[in-house]
Order: C-alpha cells, then sequence, then structure tokens
C-alpha cells in the first residue's frame, strides 16, 4: 500500500485527480487511484478539497510544461534536434534530426549538445514541479539516437529549483556586443561550482572585464561527453540568467580539434573529450530585451505512450 509521498501543500498541477461516484456537488469525492499499484490514497489541498495523486509520476499537464520548458533550451541554428516519448513511468529523450538533417560530424555534435541543454533544462523544470529525476544516458547500445531514458522519484523542489526553471523562458543568445563591467569572480566561481556538481570542468578562457567572459565547458564521459557537455552548458547558460548576465554560445572553442584532426584523435585519446564555448558578460546599459525565437510546440516534438495518460473526469 502506497503512503502517499508528498507532505507539503499543493498545487493543482502537482495532482492527478480522478472523481468516483455521482456528481453530487462542487465538492466531490475525489480519490487517488494510483495506475502503478491501484492504491487509493487522498490527500486534501490548501482550500481543504480531497484531491488524488499519482506519486509516482507526475501528471500529463505537469510533464507538459516540463517539455515545453525543456523545448526553450538553445539549439544550433534553432534546429531543436530532439523527442520526447513519455511513459507510464518514464521519459526517453531521442536525437531526431527531421527538421535539419546533420551533415557532418560538426552537425550531429552540435545537435547532441542541443540535446544535452535540453536535458538539462528538463531536470531543472522537473525538479521544480517537485519530482527528481534519475538519468540513464545512451541506454540503448544499439540506437545511438537514444540519448536518455528519465526515472523520477518524488522531491520536494527548492527556491533554487524554481528560480533555475523561471529563468528557462527568459535567456536569450545573446549575439550583441556586452558592455565592458567586469563578470564578477564570486559568479564565475558560482557557475564553476554548479558545473562541477554535474561533472564539468569549467575553465575561464578569456579576461573577464572586456566584452564579457569566455567559458569553455569542458566534459570527459566517453560517448556521454556531448551530451554531457550539453548538459553542463545548460547549467551556465541558466545560472548566468538567474545572475542577470546575458550569454552567448560561441562557434568554435579555442582548444576543440578541428573537424578533420578528430579520426587521428580518436585513436590517441580512448575517451573523447567534449567541449562548449560560452560567453557571459553584462548587457550593454540600457540594451532592449531580446525577442524570443519560436518552438515547436509539445505536441510535435513528444510521443505519450497510452498508458502516460491520465484522464480527469468528473
Ligand atoms: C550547439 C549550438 C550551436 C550554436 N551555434 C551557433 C552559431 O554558430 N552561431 C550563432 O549565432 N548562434 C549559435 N547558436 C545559438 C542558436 O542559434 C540559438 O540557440 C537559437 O537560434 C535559439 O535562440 P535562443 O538561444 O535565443 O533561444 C548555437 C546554439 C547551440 C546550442
Amino acid at each position: 500500500m502506497c503512503a502517499g509521498p508528498v507532505s507539503k501543500g499543493l498545487s493543482a498541477q502537482d495532482v492527478f485527480i480522478a472523481y468516483r461516484g455521482p456528481a453530487t456537488s462542487a465538492r466531490k469525492a475525489l480519490v487517488s487511484i494510483c495506475p502503478l499499484c491501484h492504491c487509493e490514497s487522498s490527500s486534501r489541498t490548501r482550500a481543504g478539497e480531497e484531491l488524488s495523486m499519482n506519486h509516482h509520476f507526475p501528471d500529463s499537464a505537469v510533464v507538459r510544461q516540463a517539455v515545453s520548458l525543456a523545448s526553450r533550451a538553445p539549439s544550433a541554428r534553432n534546429s531543436q534536434p530532439w523527442a520526447w516519448r513519455v511513459g507510464a513511468q518514464s521519459i526517453d529523450l531521442f536525437l531526431d534530426d527531421i527538421g535539419q538533417p546533420l551533415r557532418s560530424s560538426g552537425d550531429h555534435r552540435d545537435a547532441v549538445i542541443s540535446c544535452g541543454i535540453a536535458l538539462h533544462h528538463m531536470r531543472v523544470a522537473l525538479s521544480a514541479f517537485d519530482w527528481r529525476s534519475v538519468v540513464t544516458r545512451l541506454p540503448d547500445p544499439v540506437n545511438p539516437c537514444h540519448l536518455a531514458h528519465i526515472e523520477v522519484e518524488p522531491r520536494p523542489g527548492t527556491a533554487r529549483d524554481v528560480a533555475l526553471a523561471s529563468a528557462i523562458p527568459r535567456r536569450r543568445t545573446d549575439r550583441r556586443r556586452f558592455a565592458t563591467w567586469a563578470v564578477p569572480q564570486d559568479y564565475l566561481d558560482l557557475i564553476e561550482l554548479r558545473c562541477a556538481d554535474g561533472g564539468a570542468v569549467l575553465r575561464i578562457a578569456s579576461s573577464p572585464d572586456a566584452d564579457g567572459a569566455r567559458l569553455v565547458v569542458e566534459v570527459q564521459d566517453g560517448d556521454a561527453s556531448a551530451l554531457r557537455a550539453g548538459e553542463a552548458t545548460g547549467v551556465v547558460l541558466l545560472e548566468a540568467t538567474v545572475l542577470g548576465l546575458a550569454s552567448c554560445r560561441l562557434t568554435e572553442s579555442p582548444h576543440a580539434p578541428a573537424a578533420r584532426d578528430l579520426p587521428r584523435l580518436r585513436l590517441l585519446v580512448p575517451r573523447p573529450v567534449s567541449q562548449v564555448m560560452v560567453k557571459v558578460g553584462w548587457p550593454e546599459a540600457n540594451a532592449d530585451p531580446l525577442p524570443a525565437t519560436p518552438r515547436r510546440g509539445v505536441d510535435l516534438t513528444t510521443v505519450f505512450d497510452p498508458a502516460a495518460l491520465t484522464v480527469a473526469a468528473g
């Protein structure tokens, strides 16, 4: 029998409402029906209404919001090369180049990095909605396009989770020249720390006082290096946004191997290193906010397994 997971106050988003019995009044008997163990347990909203919740997996409204936030990730030429599959207990991320076919190893690498940023944003969004994610990267050895398998467990989100999630729609690729105000070393130290939490190394590649600071994210994780580098790039971009900094992904890291050297380097370096270069800095004084770039809608990027659909009735 399930104990029910969430002890904090619930919002309408957090609950899966299942109605049982005739609609006799506005205060209907609402019970939880867990789709996995079929137990029934109820909890109360702040307003005192009995609501049910699925404490194994977020309801479809939350999943849709999380996918929507993940899709705000930046991607090379805004190609959005990702596809999501939502099951009853998991979310899977796939590389999808239907929009813009990948023509070179550089395109492929950029697409995987973009997916890594989307994966990071998905995890941030889930955390803000009170779900901790556990990720298996490259879970299918025969399908390299299957980039990640995400399972979740309930865990109350922190104020920081919410701050990061709410920064997702505010972030822009800002290609304008930045102000000459120096990026505080404390800020860079914090970003470096957050990258290290995710297993990435952050190097400061330029003096932080002229047109922003150039940062190089570096990850060494075998075949998952590019994906993990994307995730670390997501860390840099969102932490910078929360701090009020503008950011821009720079085309090539000064230390990244040229594409023509890759086959030779693969022989020499058994564990490939992936690097992404990002510029962060203060926008020019009084710079206007940049408009958002368009994204494909959730229904164009996501397949919902029928078992994952939660139906609210009544
Ligand atoms: C892997 C990757 C490579 C990118 N390459 C470039 C680039 O070469 N030149 C550029 O101006 N922007 C580049 N961008 C930024 C994208 O063009 C930008 O993310 C996209 O247009 C969406 O806009 P937004 O970031 O403001 O949401 C890149 C972004 C990523 C994630």
